[in-house]
């Protein structure tokens, strides 16, 4: 598992202008993957860019070696490859919308077939037992099926007794008061964005639960920035119409807020 491997299709093997656009200070280890690789199986914002930051708060340097991971909502798995690549996790990579077969192939081009096991699961009715992982890590995803104040305790039930939760999601600056979009965003807005908050909304919503205790809730500086420069090499270099279309509505976005309301939230809770 050497980060300098160019036997796998993750590793970045030569300087090329795209690499270089994405090399970004702040996140040195997702700067060493293949910047190809990324833009090829992105889905939204930069999953390894919001692990990378997710991963001093929630603790995973610190993990046991082969320790049990659950990349829950992992899209196409980048992140859980990077889970395994970069922590030395056991990884389960639990994804609704992406077949697992397409996952499994992925995950073994990059190396990492005995290391991360693709599955097909919905949030609300996991196959899996109490105790099973030493962390739960979410990117991007858990704003689809976290919001219910009822929610988490049922997936804290998976963590080992102190075992950790972290999860990245696009956030809100300030909570809206209102039924309607704000102003300047009102031509970009999507109803899913409703399920946005601040990090002090979910502080309160993990607290209430009683299922967590919770041990950061922050904002991501800047994060808008990186998001748009993410989403402009996307709408440039997606090789997939759809994905580049998205990417352009999501630069129209985030140039249209210029980090006014917009950004990421990281959340860390700990198993009571
Ligand atoms: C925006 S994509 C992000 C994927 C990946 N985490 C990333 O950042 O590239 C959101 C992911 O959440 C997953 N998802 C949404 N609702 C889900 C649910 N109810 N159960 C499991 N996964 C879900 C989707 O399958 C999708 O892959």
């Amino acid at each position: 598992m050497s980060d300098t491997s160019t036997s796998d299709t993750t590793s970045r093997t030569s300087p090329d202008p795209l690499t270089d656009r994405l090399t970004h200070p702040s996140y040195p280890r997702s700067s060493r993957y293949d910047a190809r690789w990324t833009v090829e199986n992105q889905m939204g914002p930069h999953a390894l860019w919001l692990l990378e930051w997710l991963a001093p708060a929630l603790g995973l340097d610190g993990l046991r070696p082969c320790a049990r991971v659950l990349d829950l909502g992992c899209g196409r798995a980048m992140t859980s490859v990077f889970l395994a690549r970069e922590f030395h996790a056991q990884v389960t990579a639990a994804d609704l919308w992406i077949d697992p077969d397409d996952n499994a192939r992925r995950i073994a081009e990059a190396g990492f077939a005995d290391h991360v096991l693709p599955v097909r699961a919905e949030a609300h009715d996991l196959p899996f037992a109490e105790g099973s992982f030493d962390a739960i890590v979410s990117v991007d995803a858990y704003q689809y099926f976290g919001t219910n104040d009822l929610y988490l305790p049922t997936l804290t039930r998976l963590l080992k007794p102190g075992g950790r939760i972290g999860i990245v999601v696009p956030a809100l600056r300030e909570e809206l008061a209102g039924a309607e979009p704000p102003e300047h965003l009102k031509a970009h807005w999507d109803p899913g964005f409703w399920a946005f908050h601040t990090p002090d909304w979910w502080r309160r919503h993990w607290t209430r639960s009683g299922a967590v205790e919770v041990e950061a809730a922050d904002w991501l500086e800047d994060g808008w920035r990186d998001w748009l420069l993410w989403s402009e090499v996307c709408a440039e270099e997606s090789p997939d119409e759809n994905m580049a279309r998205m990417a352009r509505e999501s630069v129209e976005l985030v140039k249209a807020d210029q980090g006014q309301l917009l950004g990421f939230a990281r959340i860390v809770g700990r198993r009571s």
